[in-house]
């Protein structure tokens, strides 16, 4: 590990060196059409954990893509900050190799040049209070005393959180001046309800909610904002949609991937905390509440909160009856994972949802690694038709009709209705209707982390999650995990890689009457 100091050689030739790229290099000068002119302000975006893998994989491709569209809101540069010494030639150098590969034939050598002009690095700790003050001073010195709204987009491992967060307090780097200040806060925000509690206490401390953005990249997906517009744009699936109509929903996030690299992280969080806390339940809010008078964050997320308030806490003997857990085969001899290790790495959940709208209608919640096939997907299962008629519907009982919003990997939706069959007298058939947003519009889907992106500079936390909502997430999981980790109940059982977990996931749904829908993706 380097070390560092406020003053440090190091720090004084970067600072010469922006002063040079600043002066020959114009800022990302562009339009967005969204923002009125006189929001169009200069924008800093300092990534903590610029030498990591998410701002390699993600956050940096993403940042050229809207540069690339012309889609950034006024002139932005990018500063990057961790321990590793880079020139800001060699981190540029560093990104443009991972940016070509991740965002492929988008990659323009001339409009990349163009972008990296605005890219900057420091090194520093982020533990060390005294190398945020001098990043301030390298801030203060690219913005030349404009106006500018900082972005801190902590993506670090989550132990550095809090002391990133005191350290900018302490710097002074919090206060609005010459401009907003807004921190974004990557997942997980905490390991349960206490410690997300803690860490939202440390951050208001420093940063009123209003600055705060927790994200979760699955909301910035398009068919996760499209779930609101399906909803709340027609009228034709609010009148269905609720406990008169609705037989289950089912929310799978199944992922074909093993722990890879992340062995060490997994092990300690499982499942749960990993996919459930946040992605799954995300979806089953948007999936489940009520329209917001406006579509405004804080009217979402007074929706959002009010369905974690109405999922009924499991005690423990509803624990061992309502989940199913799993972990796959060789997962014991992933690098980093205990060689005894007893963590979930596939889960069934099924919660009750104790509102008008949802009384009776189970929610059951899946995921796991190394699954059948790499899907997310909600399906709205509805119920039968009160009287059957046809000979064929009585024979496929258990085929009524479905709705099925697929998120990822292509996004849409697909509707499962019966037909007749043609030339076969009154026999019926499922059937369905599909629509897949990469067929009706041109231009391919953004990455989820554009349009958060964009969304933070622009000050929009509708698709970001809020302080109670994030504690009132974990507190439905944390009882479940609390059980898992005490005992042996439910069993925590083994399943073959490539399969959809445990084969007891299957009889468990078979012994509720209802079956999962096993489909690798349907669009
Ligand atoms: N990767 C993904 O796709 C992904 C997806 C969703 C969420 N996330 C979340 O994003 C965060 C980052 O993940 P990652 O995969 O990018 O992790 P990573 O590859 O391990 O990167 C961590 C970064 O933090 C820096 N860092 C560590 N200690 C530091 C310190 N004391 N001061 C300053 N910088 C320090 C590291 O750089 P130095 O060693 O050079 O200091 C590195 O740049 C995690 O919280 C993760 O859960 C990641």
């Amino acid at each position: 590990m380097s070390e560092f100091t406020s003053e440090s050689k190091a720090q004084t030739e970067s600072r010469k060196d922006a002063a040079m790229w600043t002066s020959t290099f114009p800022l990302l000068a562009l339009e967005y059409p969204r923002v009125p002119a006189e929001e169009r302000m200069t924008h800093t975006i300092v990534i903590f954990g610029a030498s990591g893998d998410l701002t390699s994989r993600k956050l940096v491709p993403a940042l050229y893509e809207l540069y690339r569209k012309k889609r950034l809101a006024g002139p932005a540069r990018i500063v990057g900050f961790s321990r590793t010494p880079f020139s800001h030639d060699a981190w540029r150098a560093k990104l443009a190799d991972s940016t070509a590969r991740f965002v492929g034939n988008h990659f323009d050598q001339a409009t990349w040049n163009a972008f990296a002009g605005s890219l900057f690095y420091q090194a520093g700790d982020i533990e060390r209070g005294e190398t945020l003050a001098g990043l301030d001073a390298f801030l203060d010195e690219l913005e030349r005393g404009e106006a500018a709204t900082r972005v801190y987009y902590l993506a670090t491992a989550p132990e550095f959180y809090e002391p990133a967060v005191v350290n900018l307090g302490q710097a002074g780097m919090a206060q609005p001046s010459r401009g907003p200040r807004r921190i974004v806060v990557e997942k997980p925000f905490g390991s349960d309800r206490a410690s997300a509690r803690e860490l939202n206490r440390v951050v208001h401390q420093v940063f009123s909610e209003q600055q705060v953005y927790r994200i979760d990249h699955y909301l910035g997906k398009e068919t996760v904002q499209n779930l609101l517009v399906l909803r709340f744009a027609n009228a034709i699936f609010e009148p269905i949609w609720n406990r008169n109509y609705v037989d289950w929903v089912e929310i799978t996030a199944a992922e074909s991937l093993a722990v890879g690299h992340r062995g060490g992280y997994y092990d300690k969080a499982g499942v749960l905390r990993d996919m459930f806390q946040n992605h799954l339940l995300q979806q089953l809010a948007l999936t489940a509440m009520e329209a917001p008078a406006r579509f405004a964050a804080d009217f979402i997320r007074d929706e959002k909160v009010k369905v974690f308030r109405a999922i009924r806490p499991m005690r423990p003997k509803e624990v061992t009856a309502d989940t199913v857990r799993g972990q796959y085969r060789g997962y014991r001899n992933e690098p980093g994972v205990a060689a005894a290790s007893r963590t979930a790495t596939f889960a069934a959940v099924k919660l009750r949802v104790d509102n008008w709208r949802w009384q009776g209608v189970p929610f059951f919640l899946r995921s796991g690694k190394v699954m059948s096939c790499a899907t997310t997907q909600i399906v709205i299962q509805f119920r039968q038709p009160p009287h059957m008629l046809f000979e064929g519907e009585r024979k496929g009982a258990g085929e009524a009709n479905r709705l099925v919003i697929q998120i990822q990997p292509a996004e849409g939706i697909q509707l499962h209705f019966q037909t007749k069959v043609p030339d076969a007298e009154m026999q019926t058939r499922l059937t369905d209707l599909s629509f897949r947003f990469q067929d009706k519009f041109a231009g391919g889907m953004p990455d989820a982390y554009q349009r958060l992106l964009l969304d933070v500079m622009h000050g929009d936390a509708s698709l970001f999650a809020r302080a109670d909502e994030v504690e009132l997430a974990w507190g439905i999981v944390d009882p479940i995990q609390a059980v898992w980790d005490a005992g042996d109940a439910p069993r925590l059982l083994a399943y073959e890689p490539a399969a959809w977990g445990p084969e007891e996931a299957t009889h468990w749904m078979h012994d509720q009457g209802r079956q999962w829908f096993d489909i690798c993706p349907v669009l």
